[in-house]
């Protein structure tokens, strides 16, 4: 069977910033790598010059180009734009500009996300968002990457996964800036929340652009017949996906949607059966992406699956895994009228993994780190490439 996608479809990948440019000196994440005490477990190694993005964005450009993709999603690095409180550095401005118009060059659609995770290092001092005054700085930020930006830019997320940012830095401490206390972590996404808010109300009042947010949704789901398991699964979906998207529903454009995995609930604990795992040990479950696109359109708005992808360094199941993605989503369109507009893989390339370091491989493309940063093409390259051209997925491989 052929499952024929919209002709306006956007078919892309995404990237982000401190993942992938290297040396991001400047950042809470940096910061955390090179002050690793012995005690610490995480992060298992620091991101060095990761791929070096920051100097041969052309030669990665030319690849989302050859892979006919129509659109692109990057993002930029607060710390370079604004390496010192209220100092706006050109420098660092007009390269993102090169970068980004040279894949307008390429007729790529953009997609830019202005937080990905790290900080400055100023902001870090500052208190970072654990103080109010977070909401003053990331709208004064944002405000100016919109308008340096906005002539290059299609669409602008504010911040990717405002609850993954909590739950990680502030909840299991494994992330910067690897804090474990409740009351932090619901603290933070609170603040989160209101930043996004007052930085979508600053541009709109000048701008007309498009403004999202992008949202990490886990799909749960009783392992089952017990009703107590599916109360369970209903709440802990809810919690997770209506509790962050319910307060700034007014202030989206559209919703951004990174999903990875589902999780089964049996007696309170998640329960996921190992049949099929990622590297990093994710259950790979298809139809809870189509049952979570399916809860998303009570909001009445755009989707874009800003991420989906998975690690596997051998690239064993990337393609079966990226046809049942598809298939997934089609219906999630076809069957219970999704307002679906587009797909992002993640990612491009083999990247920083954040706390683990190098060794998890979402890449379409492998990273060589021993020989130059080399750029390798997997064979899933080859079968993404043929969706993004013919918009359309067949569910033999
Ligand atoms: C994040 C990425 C990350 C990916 C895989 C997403 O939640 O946005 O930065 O690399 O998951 O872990």
């Amino acid at each position: 069977m052929k499952y024929k996608f919209p002709k306006d479809f956007l078919w892309g990948v995404a990237t982000s910033a401190y993942q992938t440019e290297g040396n991001g000196v400047n950042t809470d994440w940096w910061y955390q790598e090179t002050h690793k005490k012995n005690t610490d477990k995480y992060p298992e190694e620091p991101s060095g010059i990761a791929n070096d993005f920051w100097n041969r964005f052309e030669e990665d450009i030319d690849l989302v180009s050859e892979l006919n993709c129509n659109s692109y999603r990057l993002s930029v690095e607060w710390a370079r734009i604004e390496p010192r409180e209220g100092f706006f550095d050109e420098e660092a401005i007009f390269h993102y500009k090169k970068i980004l118009q040279y894949a307008k060059s390429k007729n790529l659609k953009i997609f830019l996300t202005l937080h990905h995770f790290t900080i400055p290092l100023w902001f870090r001092e500052k208190g970072g968002f654990e103080k109010l005054s977070a909401i003053r700085y990331f709208a004064r930020y944002s405000f100016k990457c919109v308008e340096e930006f906005k002539d290059y830019v299609d669409f602008f997320i504010t911040i990717n996964e405002i609850e993954v940012l909590s739950l990680m830095g502030y909840l299991r401490g494994s992330w910067s800036p690897m804090k474990k206390s409740k009351i932090l972590a619901i603290w933070v996404h609170i603040v989160l929340l209101f930043c996004h808010k007052q930085a979508y109300l600053d541009i709109k009042k000048k701008f007309s652009v498009k403004i999202g947010l992008v949202k990490n949704i886990v799909w749960y789901e009783g392992k089952g017949d017990s009703l107590l398991d599916k109360i369970n699964a209903r709440l802990a979906f809810f919690v997770n996906n209506h509790l962050s998207l319910m307060p700034v529903a007014k202030n989206l454009d559209f919703i951004g949607l990174n999903y990875y995995f589902s999780n089964l609930i049996k007696n309170f604990i998640v329960c996921n059966p190992c049949d099929s795992e990622s590297d990093l040990g994710w259950w790979i479950s298809f139809d809870g992406l189509r049952n979570t696109l399916v809860s998303l359109r009570r909001y009445n708005l755009d989707i874009y699956i800003t991420e989906n992808g998975l690690a596997d360094a051998n690239d064993k199941k990337r393609k079966w895994f990226i046809k049942n993605m598809l298939i997934s989503a089609y219906e999630a369109m076809d069957a219970n009228e999704v307002n679906l507009k587009g797909y992002f893989h993640w990612t491009l390339t083999d990247n920083f993994e954040w706390h683990h370091g190098y060794w998890p491989q979402f890449g379409l493309v492998k990273i060589d780190r021993k020989n130059n940063l080399e750029r390798i093409k997997r064979p899933s390259f080859d079968y993404y490439k043929l969706i993004c051209k013919t918009g359309i997925v067949e569910d033999t491989i």
